[in-house]
């Protein structure tokens, strides 16, 4: 599964303002989710995702889905939970997210920076976050997975891009192939297991089951976090 994991240009904004203007949020699904295998990644990782909401689901009363971007995976947790947050360092990416989402429901958003939520500590049962952990280096993850479980009152719902030995080979590949295509690439991050594990002890999370998005195929897997 490659759709997702791969951004096209070498050299990228940092992630905080690289979804800040109304043009790239407006393309952002579009460019993102619309080609077959685009598609075919979206339609995986939100299968997983759906598998680790509803495992949980009579305890979503309130969900804090950070960052929502355009409301992709919002509009899934809109499916399980009885209020939903979206939550965006963007208002670019909030406004889409609204016009997707519509106004029926009970939905509101917030703009705020991950690292510096508006909100008290054991406030929220469930801070879900798809798609940006594999943005970010290693300090910003923690900092980031760190803010939401001291948000949280008991689940965090969390997408990692994590490698193995087969899927760094397969990477190798895809590099290569791409290189001799003349197409230049950057790749978002995965992480070995161990740095994952690391990254929850600090966050003081356990893990409760994992959702592979496509096993063998994705680095993309969906972790279903407890505070401990
Ligand atoms: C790749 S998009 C993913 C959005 C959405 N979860 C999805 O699955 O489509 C990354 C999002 O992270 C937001 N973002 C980047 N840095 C942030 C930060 N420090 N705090 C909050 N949101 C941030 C961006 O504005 C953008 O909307």
């Amino acid at each position: 599964m490659t759709a997702n994991t791969c951004d096209t240009s070498m050299t990228l904004p940092p992630v905080a303002t690289r979804w800040q203007s109304n043009e790239v949020a407006q393309n952002y699904d579009q460019e993102r989710f619309s080609s077959l295998l685009g598609r075919l990644f979206n339609y995986l990782s939100q299968r997983a995702f759906r598998r680790a909401l509803k495992s949980v689901r009579n305890e979503l009363d309130v969900v804090i889905d950070l960052p929502c971007g355009t409301g992709r995976a919002t509009a899934v947790v809109r499916q399980f939970a009885s209020r939903v947050m979206g939550a965006d360092i963007s208002t670019a990416m909030m406004t889409q997210a609204a016009k997707r989402l519509g106004k029926a429901g009970p939905l509101s958003f917030v703009a705020t920076d991950v690292t510096h939520q508006p909100f008290p500590d054991n406030a929220i049962p469930c801070v879900t976050s798809i798609r940006f952990m594999m943005h970010l280096d290693q300090d910003s993850r923690r900092a980031a997975l760190k803010e939401m479980a001291r948000v949280s009152k008991r689940y965090v719902i969390i997408e990692y891009g994590y490698t193995t030995l087969w899927l760094k080979l397969r990477r190798a590949v895809k590099r290569l192939l791409l290189t001799l295509w003349g197409k230049k690439t950057t790749f978002v991050r995965a992480v070995a297991w161990n740095d994952i594990t690391d990254d929850l002890t600090q966050a003081n999370l356990e893990l409760v089951r994992y959702y592979p998005t496509a096993r063998g195929l994705s680095e993309s897997v969906v972790l279903l976090l407890a505070k401990k």
